[in-house]
């Protein structure tokens, strides 16, 4: 395994590789690997000769007063996770090195990004789309690998290879969850013992919700109140959203049908926790 931490460096063993007609596949991450990441990883592995990830806890996907200070950066472990998977190159760029001053260019994803996270972390998705550019630009793999976990990070995702004609293919990996269903996050390390007991609600909720849908609720707010409700009822989280929105396109719904999109985010603490389900209708 190489750890790379220069562009030009990475694009001179990349292009070696490529023209040994070596597929490329792609995980970026931001490190404190777990279990979550490792799934796209080994997905990526599967499907391609040489499998790249990136490391880099990016500045500009953070707001001011978010956690991108205290944002664990546990590198050796990381570096060791990536060697067992049999990764073949970790690519870790300093902030100097992805955002040399001045950097004026950023990319700015309509509606989608306005919707449930954007909402509450305005300017978020500007940097998740920036950088993801970026590092497609320095990669230029293949196919590039996303968790359903930040589902609305998959769609800015998708938009911006179809907006900016980009070369690849996107593959969205599902959710890989504790044993009580807790959606696995670098946040979860945040957790205090009563938090990460009570953070079990979230999946339970939406499970319960789906279930809901699937035996014919139709109602939006019934489905959002009972979200609501049981969240109170069994935690201390505070919630800042519970969305019940079309899948495609984020946008609210008068009434459930077609693709559904069921979303919520809940603080914890310091921890802010996102979890979603997908649910077909028809
Ligand atoms: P990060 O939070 O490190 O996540 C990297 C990838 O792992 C994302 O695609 C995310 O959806 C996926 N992932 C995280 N937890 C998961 C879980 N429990 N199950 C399945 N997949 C999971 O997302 C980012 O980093 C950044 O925004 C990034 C895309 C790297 C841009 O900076």
């Amino acid at each position: 395994m190489k750890t790379i931490p220069k562009i030009k460096t990475l694009r001179t063993e990349l292009d070696t590789l490529r023209a040994r007609g070596k597929s490329i596949g792609f995980v970026p991450t931001m490190g404190a690997l777990h279990e979550g990441h490792l799934s796209l990883i080994r997905r990526c592995r599967k499907e391609n000769d040489i499998t790249v990830i990136s490391i880099f806890v990016n500045p500009t996907q953070f707001g001011p007063g978010e956690d991108y200070k205290s944002y664990p950066r546990p590198q050796e472990k990381d570096l060791s996770l990536a060697r067992e998977e049999d990764v073949d190159i970790v690519f870790v760029p300093t902030v100097k090195e992805m955002y040399p001053q001045p950097h004026r260019t950023s990319i700015d994803i309509k509606e989608i990004t306005g919707q449930l996270c954007g909402k509450t972390r305005p300017g978020h998705f500007e940097g998740v789309a920036t950088v993801v550019a970026k590092l497609f630009n320095i990669v230029s793999p293949q196919t590039a690998y996303f968790g359903q976990k930040d589902y609305q990070q998959t769609l800015v995702v998708r938009q911006l290879v179809k907006d900016l004609n980009l070369p690849l293919k996107i593959a969205v990996c599902p959710i890989i969850r504790e044993k009580d269903g807790l959606a696995m996050s670098s946040r979860n390390k945040h957790l205090s013992p009563k938090h990460r007991r009570e953070a079990a609600v979230l999946y339970q909720s939406l499970k319960s919700a789906k279930q809901k849908i699937l035996t014919g609720e139709r109602n939006v707010k019934k489905i959002i109140d009972f979200i609501r409700s049981t969240i109170k009822n069994k935690s201390s989280g505070e919630i800042d959203y519970v969305s019940c929105v079309n899948a495609a396109d984020l946008k609210p719904l008068r009434k459930i049908e077609g693709k559904v999109l069921i979303a919520v985010a809940v603080g914890f603490g310091k921890a802010r926790l996102i979890d979603n389900i997908l649910v077909q209708t028809k």
